[in-house]
C-alpha cells in the first residue's frame, strides 16, 4: 500500500483514513454577512470525500477581525446553521471536516470593516502597498480575542465539525504578535521571543480547554503557521523551531506549515541551509504529532516525494482546478486529471470569481 493510502491516527484518537488533505482555500463565496451560500456548498461537495481531511477557507471569528468581502464567519451564533450544512457537506464518507479560525489582524483595512480601524499587536502597518496602521490592541482587548476563537470553536463543535484549524500564518494575527516587525510592544506580550509567544501560547490553551470541554468526541486542534517571513526584522526559522516545540508543550493534534513549494529551503537562516524546512521541522517534531506539508503538489511523483518528509500532504490549487484530482490520485488515474484552469468549466467546478482572483495572483 503507499504511504497516501494509509491511514493516520492523531494524538487524540481520531483516525485519518488517509494523508491527502485539501487545503484551506479562500472562495470569498459566503454572503455579506459571513454566512455560508448555496454556491459555497457545492464547492466543497465536489471536492470532498476523497481526501482524508479537508480544512475550510478561513473563517473570521470577530467581525474586527474580517480579512475581506465574501469572508466565512464564525464570529456569531447567525453563522451556526450554515456552519452545520457546512460540516455536514464536507463529512462525506468518512473525510473530517475542519473549520480554520483566523483574525487578519492588521491585514484588513476599514473600508472591509466599514470604518473600523484594524487591530494588531502594535501600530505598525504592514509592508503591503496601501496598508494601513492598525490600533494597538490593550490587554484587555488581547483576552477579548482569545474568547473569540475559543467561542468560534465551540460553535465548530456546535456544527458538527470534527476539528479547527488555527490559523497562525500567512502575516495573519497571531503571527503578528509572534513577528519582531509587527510586535513591537514592550509590556509581557512583546519583546523577547517568549513574550512575543504569549498571545498564541494563552489563545492555543483555551481553544483546547475548549475542545476538551465542550465535546462529546475526540476533537482535532491543529495549528498553521509560516516558517519564515520574508522583512527584517522578521519571523526566522529559528524562531519557528523555537514556536514548535512550545507548540509541541500543548495537547494540539497536528502542525500544518504553510509553504508556496514543499521542498522550499530556509532563506532566513545560514545555519539550516542543508536540507529543506520541512526536514528541520521533523527533527524538532520527533513524531510527537503528524505534520502537513503544502505547496505545489500536483502529480502523484510530487505526492511521494513530499510524504518521504512529511506525514500528510495538503492540496490546494490542484483540487481547485480539478475537484476529482484525489479520486483521481488514488485510483491511479493521474492521465484522467486537468491540469490547466479552463474558464468555460469555472461554473460547473463552482470556481467563483473571489477564487480565480486569488488564485491567478498566486499562480502568476
Ligand atoms: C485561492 C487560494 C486561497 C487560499 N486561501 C487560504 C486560506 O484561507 N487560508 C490559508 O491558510 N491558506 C490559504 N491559501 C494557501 C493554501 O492553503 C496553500 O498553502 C497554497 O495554495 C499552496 O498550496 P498549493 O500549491 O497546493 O496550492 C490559499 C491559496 C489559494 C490558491
Amino acid at each position: 500500500m503507499r504511504k497516501m493510502q494509509q491511514k493516520l491516527e492523531l494524538p487524540n484518537g481520531s483516525i485519518l483514513k488517509n494523508r491527502l488533505v485539501m487545503a484551506p482555500m479562500t472562495n470569498k463565496m459566503s454572503f455579506y454577512n459571513g454566512v455560508v451560500t448555496s454556491d459555497e456548498l457545492c464547492y466543497y461537495a465536489f471536492r470532498t470525500g476523497d481526501v482524508g481531511m479537508m480544512i475550510t477557507a478561513a473563517a473570521y471569528v470577530k467581525s474586527e477581525g474580517k480579512g475581506w468581502d465574501g469572508q466565512l464567519g464564525a464570529s456569531d451564533d447567525k453563522h451556526l446553521l450554515g456552519l452545520s450544512k457546512l460540516a455536514a457537506t464536507m463529512k462525506q464518507s468518512g473525510t473530517k471536516a475542519i473549520l480554520q479560525i483566523f483574525h487578519a489582524g492588521r491585514r484588513t483595512n476599514s473600508k472591509i470593516l466599514h470604518g473600523i480601524q484594524p487591530v494588531s499587536a502594535s501600530a505598525v502597518a504592514s509592508l503591503e502597498a496601501d496598508a494601513e496602521i492598525p490600533q494597538q490592541v490593550s490587554t484587555n482587548e488581547i483576552e477579548h480575542l482569545i474568547e473569540a476563537f475559543a467561542r468560534a470553536t465551540k460553535r465548530a463543535i456546535q456544527a458538527g465539525f470534527d476539528g479547527v484549524e488555527i490559523h497562525g500564518a500567512n502575516g495573519y494575527l497571531l503571527q503578528q504578535f509572534y513577528s519582531p516587525h509587527a510586535n513591537v510592544r514592550d509590556d509581557e506580550w512583546g519583546g523577547n521571543r517568549e513574550n512575543r509567544y504569549r498571545f498564541i501560547k494563552m489563545l492555543v490553551e483555551r481553544v483546547c480547554e475548549t475542545a476538551k470541554a465542550e465535546s462529546e468526541q475526540p476533537f482535532i486542534v491543529g495549528y498553521r503557521f509560516s516558517p519564515e517571513e520574508g522583512q527584517h526584522p522578521g519571523i526566522t526559522l529559528d524562531d519557528t523551531l523555537y514556536l514548535v516545540e512550545q507548540l509541541l508543550q500543548q495537547p494540539v493534534d497536528y502542525l500544518h506549515v504553510s509553504l508556496a513549494e514543499f521542498q522550499s529551503k530556509a532563506s532566513s537562516s545560514v545555519n539550516h541551509q542543508e536540507k529543506m524546512i520541512g526536514a528541520y521541522l521533523q527533527e524538532i517534531v520527533a513524531e510527537r504529532v503528524p505534520l502537513i506539508g503544502v505547496g505545489g503538489v500536483k502529480t502523484m511523483r510530487d505526492v511521494e516525494t513530499a510524504l518521504e518528509t512529511f506525514d500528510c500532504i495538503a492540496i490546494g490549487r490542484a483540487l481547485l482546478i480539478d475537484p476529482r484530482w484525489a479520486e483521481k490520485i488514488l485510483a491511479d488515474q493521474e492521465a484522467m486529471i486537468r491540469r490547466e484552469l479552463i474558464l468555460i468549466d469555472r461554473p460547473v467546478n463552482y470556481i467563483s470569481n473571489g477564487a480565480l482572483d486569488f488564485l491567478t495572483n498566486r499562480m502568476a
